[in-house]
């Protein structure tokens, strides 16, 4: 185990706990590239279930395959532990695995309850290994460059935002639909980083929850839903400025901007998905005109933040993703869903640093034929 701040040439050895979907699929791709590069090497993989462990074992045949998490977090050939389970797991996982001086990369949210995620926010100070918490929408080309054009003034002081994340809902994985579940901790968690990435810690929060499908079929049997799976929360920042983040295992599909930002001169909406971002809109009351941005960098991978992680490992960086964001985010979504319990609104006590934007501002984005390939 190397501590953090100094420069690690050789390939980052990472273990995987949990090798399910979302192993099986984004992230599995996203680690071949790296090994393939170079970059690290897959020594460890976990999972509790008989037959997810065989493939994932098969699938990195030089890896030591155990269903035992506290092998991987305790072992002397793993720098990284990747928390890729089901969400009530991260908070210990993550604890663990940080009190062992290792490396952290845990999918959203960093754990389920307050108490847990305080706890890995002073491990992770006292502790040599960085913490890199899910979702790295922060990290994407086109979250920057609306990050730069709001710290530049482009739209004037933003006083509303709104953000909108939601599908039909997961047919496996019974858990998402019981405590410790549910859209906000899946996805609304990436509308609520966007928001506080782009604007800053937030002051209150108050919210409406219920549950729309209370019967579903997961993993192919009928399930009673434990969880709200409709959620609309609204934010305040102070100083007049407001923003909603609409969620939920409700909506079917949708073609509106996926984030909506409001200024005083302006207005800027991101297109798609913030995890996958298809460009932006600006209109600006000086033009009087909109303009439109194609994204440039349509291929990012919203598994970008074990990369960035595995970057500061080896360039001795400290990674931008602050777990204390992370926090701010997780104190939001519990609040919210007490809010929508209690039916009153939510002081909110945790911040963090607000992100500082130097993308570089458009060029020559008319010389670029092949976006695909660059
Ligand atoms: N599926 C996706 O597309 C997706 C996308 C983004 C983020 N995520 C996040 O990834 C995480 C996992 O989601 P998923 O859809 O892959 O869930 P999943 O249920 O398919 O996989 C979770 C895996 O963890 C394993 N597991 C549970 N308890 C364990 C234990 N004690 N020890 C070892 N393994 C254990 C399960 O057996 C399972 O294989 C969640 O936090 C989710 O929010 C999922």
């Amino acid at each position: 185990m190397k501590e953090s701040g100094q420069r690690m040439d050789d390939p980052v050895r990472i273990g995987v706990v949990g090798c399910g979907s979302v192993l099986r699929r984004p992230y599995m791709n996203i680690l071949r590239s790296m090994a393939h590069d170079g970059l690290i090497e897959i020594t460890a993989v976990c999972d509790n279930d008989e037959d997810k462990l065989r493939a994932a074992s098969e699938a990195w045949s030089a890896a030591r395959a155990t269903p035992d998490y506290h092998e991987v977090v305790g072992s002397d050939d793993v720098d990284v532990v990747m928390v890729l389970t089901s969400m009530p797991l991260h908070g210990p996982i993550s604890r663990e695995a940080l009190e062992h001086g290792k490396h952290v990369f845990v999918e959203k949210p960093m754990a389920t309850t307050l108490e847990e995620a305080a706890e890995l926010i002073e491990l992770a100070k006292r502790q040599p290994g960085h913490l890199v918490c899910a979702p790295a929408v922060t990290l994407s080309p086109t979250f920057e460059e609306i990050g730069g054009r709001i710290q530049r003034g482009d739209i004037g002081p933003v006083l509303a935002a709104r953000g909108r994340y939601g599908w039909a809902g997961p047919t496996w994985g019974k858990w998402y639909y019981q405590t410790g579940g549910g859209p906000l901790f899946d996805l609304g968690v990436y509308n609520v980083t966007s928001l506080t990435g782009w604007l800053g810690p937030a002051q209150r929060v108050t919210a409406m929850a219920e549950t729309a499908v209370p019967e579903r079929v997961v993993d192919g049997e009928s399930i009673t839903v434990k969880v709200e799976d409709n959620v609309h929360l609204v934010l305040d920042f102070g100083g007049g400025t407001l923003a909603t983040v609409t969620t939920g295992f409700t909506m079917p599909k949708y073609r509106s901007p996926a984030l909506e930002l409001y200024g005083a001169d302006g207005t800027l909406q991101m297109l798609g998905d913030d995890w996958a971002p298809q460009g932006y809109e600006l209109w600006s009351n000086r033009l009087g005109s909109w303009q439109v941005f194609d994204d440039t960098a349509p291929n990012w991978p919203w598994t970008s933040g074990i990369r960035h992680l595995v970057e500061c490992i080896q360039s001795g960086e400290t990674p931008t993703m602050a777990p204390e964001h992370a926090y701010h985010v997780l104190e939001i979504m519990v609040r919210a869903l007490e809010s929508a319990r209690e039916g009153k609104a939510k002081t909110l006590t945790t911040t963090f640093e607000p992100l500082q934007f130097d993308a570089p501002q458009r060029g020559a984005e008319h010389l670029v034929h092949d976006r695909s390939h660059r």
